[in-house]
């Protein structure tokens, strides 16, 4: 198994029957919800809900019974994939688009469980990207907004043209070149108008699994 493999299996140990799971979106969890679906076919009782449009895609493939927040408020536990994890399981989060959701999904669960491979880890976020999700409408002011604190911006965009998120959002992926405190940088940019959410996850994180490459180590706190 690869790194993400070993990573993304370990964690559906965590899934227990009856449990109501927040389903992650990247090339890690994918694993996960993969083992998932193998461990539904075979007797496992959960419902999921996605958080993204690519996650319900796959989760509907494998036939893992899915659930809306109007049925199921509260989820036990999400399982998700991480840009960047510092050792105070501080996270970016984002890079494939999918963070509005995430966050939204992760902050329902009374869990949330981290899965990477080990050159994920950083001591600080300095000099990483970190995606920013904005309304298209006047996005340029907004970005000068990010510019005046600092922020070196890039409008994410795919085969030529900006990328869209599953909200119908655009991503600015942003470099700062210190981040001294995540938590206030993440308060100051969500004050800021036009800023829809971040990429980054504070304190939210319960536990991380590392997939490094002959093993896979759980961090908690
Ligand atoms: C999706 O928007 C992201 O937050 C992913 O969870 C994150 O980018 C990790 O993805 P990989 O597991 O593919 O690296």
């Amino acid at each position: 198994m690869n790194k993400k493999e070993l990573a993304g299996v370990e964690a559906a140990n965590y899934v227990k029957d009856g449990m109501k799971v927040g389903l992650g979106t990247g090339s890690t969890v994918y694993y996960t919800i993969v083992e998932l679906g193998r461990r539904v076919a075979a007797g496992l009782r959960i419902v999921g809900i996605p958080t993204s449009a690519a996650t319900e895609a796959l989760a509907k493939e494998l036939h893992i019974p899915l659930t809306t927040f109007q049925a199921c408020p509260r989820l036990d536990l999400t399982i998700d994939g991480a840009d960047a994890v510092t050792p105070d399981f501080q996270l970016i989060k984002g890079g494939g688009g999918a963070l509005l959701r995430e966050k939204l999904v992760a902050a329902a669960s009374d869990q949330l469980l981290i899965v990477v491979d080990d050159g994920k880890l950083y001591d600080s976020f300095a000099n990483l990207s970190i995606p920013i999700e904005v309304v298209p409408f006047a996005w340029e002011t907004t970005a000068q907004r990010i510019a005046n604190l600092g922020g070196k911006w890039t409008l994410r965009e795919r085969e030529g043209v900006p990328f869209v998120t599953d909200n119908h959002n655009y991503i600015l992926d942003t470099v700062f070149d210190s981040v001294a405190d995540p938590g206030r940088l993440q308060d100051v940019l969500k004050a800021i108008t036009g800023v829809v959410e971040t990429g980054l996850f504070i304190n939210m994180a319960d536990a991380v699994i590392v997939g490094r490459a002959d093993s896979v180590e759980t961090l908690s706190r």
